[in-house]
């Protein structure tokens, strides 16, 4: 019998010792009881929370999980370097492999820095875009996610205006939009910031049209600036290259994180022969940006991305999810729209503007054993099997029955709503 006991006493704890009770994305005000916050274990497909409940889990640590948490040739290659070295004096040998690897596999890449998180990617190539020619404008799409660092933080806390004095926003998908942006930022235009397609928190998902990207690449190329496409979120679920390449354009700079160790802290900011000067010239570092065990998991994971179907595998597995999730909500007489690639699924009900009804799927799920999020894209990885997917359909089969029973009492989450608004 599902509970979640502990996860509320340690919640009650948490409150007292961390401000809010959790931050970021993992904060306590978007995930309401009835969603566990607190995990002991991950193996394959599973995560266990702290009650002891296990999901399947549709989250994948907010993407990390690429091949199966625990993915075991990923582990054994981990043990291996930890027996020899991690955070040293200097970084070992595998910096370079691992370089090579990447300018091997990711066509717009000659070169590639290391550090820990996507935020540091992101950041980098802010900087390096900067350094290229000395120009200051930032072109973003308005409401993308970039990280969390007072130029990219979606909330207003702790951030001045003078943080984002550089940016210029526009709509993601719109030549014309960018065309605008660039206009206004004339003749000190740095670079164009693109995600692979729009993946904004609370919205349905927008697959790039190719004369946007192309309009990217040309006005980039016309004003002497960069384009740099952030794939942190959606790296290799598109492609064994860089996203874009699926429509045929090539960035300047492109910003990777999440999948590269399979959950090992690593990330990577890849780019050109054009940008590797002022790559060059931007001063960047961390504690553990050169840390061993990570490009150890993360050279793993390249070689499983190279040589296995693991993409084919978890297009085939997305698809199935998509198309029988949508059918079974129709069968209960609702209607769902579930957006962007087949690897990272949006799941949003139609006429549910305050996300009572995703909510109360979502926690109706979770009690059946399957995490799901109503907000939120998901992540398909490359563990998941069918019977996986049946398993995850016999709960959320029951889920659309408990919430078609209780459709005219559910009520929307007053702090969700506040959040969207802000
Ligand atoms: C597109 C994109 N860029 C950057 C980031 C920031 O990555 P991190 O949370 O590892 O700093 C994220 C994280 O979700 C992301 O989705």
């Amino acid at each position: 019998m599902w509970s979640n006991a502990k996860d509320r006493a340690l919640r009650d704890r948490a409150a007292q010792v961390i401000p809010g009770g959790m931050y970021g994305h993992q904060s306590t005000v978007l995930m309401p009881e009835g969603f566990p916050q607190f995990f002991t274990r991950s193996d394959g497909t599973r995560i266990t929370d702290a009650d002891g409940n296990t999901y399947i889990d549709f989250m994948c640590a907010y993407g990390p999980n690429l091949l199966g948490y625990q993915h075991p040739r990923v582990m054994a290659a981990i043990e291996r370097q930890q027996a020899l070295s991690d955070t040293s004096t200097g970084p070992s040998p595998l910096i370079v492999d691992l370089a090579e690897a990447l300018v091997g596999m990711i066509s717009h890449a000659d070169w590639a820095m290391f550090c820990k998180n996507g935020s540091d990617a992101t950041t980098m190539a802010l900087m390096t875009a900067r350094a290229y020619r000395g120009k200051r404008k930032v072109l973003v799409a308005t409401g993308a996610y970039h990280g969390s660092l007072p130029w990219s933080t979606p909330r207003p806390g702790g951030v001045v205006a003078e943080d984002r004095a550089h940016l210029i926003y526009y709509t993601y998908n719109d030549p014309q939009a960018l065309a605008d942006a660039v206009k206004q930022a004339g003749d000190d235009l740095a670079g164009i910031f693109a995600t692979p397609f729009r993946h904004d928190t609370f919205h349905d998902q927008t697959l790039p049209d190719a004369e946007y990207a192309r309009a990217a690449r040309r006005l980039a190329d016309e004003h002497d600036a960069l384009l740099v496409v952030d794939d942190v979120r959606a790296g290799f679920r598109m492609s064994r290259d860089c996203s874009w390449e699926t429509i045929g354009v090539r960035p300047d700079l492109s910003a990777w994180g999440k999948v590269l160790g399979n959950g090992q802290p690593i990330s990577a900011l890849l780019g050109n022969d054009r940008a590797r000067e002022a790559a060059a010239n931007i001063f960047v570092t961390g504690s553990y940006w050169f840390s061993a065990v990570p490009m150890a998991a993360a050279l793993e994971t390249l070689r499983i991305v190279r040589e296995t179907d693991y993409l084919e595998h978890m297009q085939i597995i997305g698809e199935l999810f998509r198309s029988a999730l949508t059918g079974q909500a129709t069968g209960y007489g609702f209607t769902l729209r579930h957006t962007g690639p087949e690897t990272l699924p949006m799941v949003l009900f139609e006429e549910d503007p305050d996300f009572r009804l995703g909510y109360a799927f979502c926690a109706a799920a979770m009690k059946r054993g399957v995490y799901l999020s109503p907000y939120h894209n998901m992540f398909i990885n490359a563990a998941m099997t069918e019977a996986d997917i049946a398993e995850t359909l016999e709960a959320t089969g029951a889920a659309f029955e408990e919430i078609k029973q209780n459709r005219d009492t559910l009520q929307p989450s007053q702090v969700l709503m506040a959040l969207m608004e802000a």
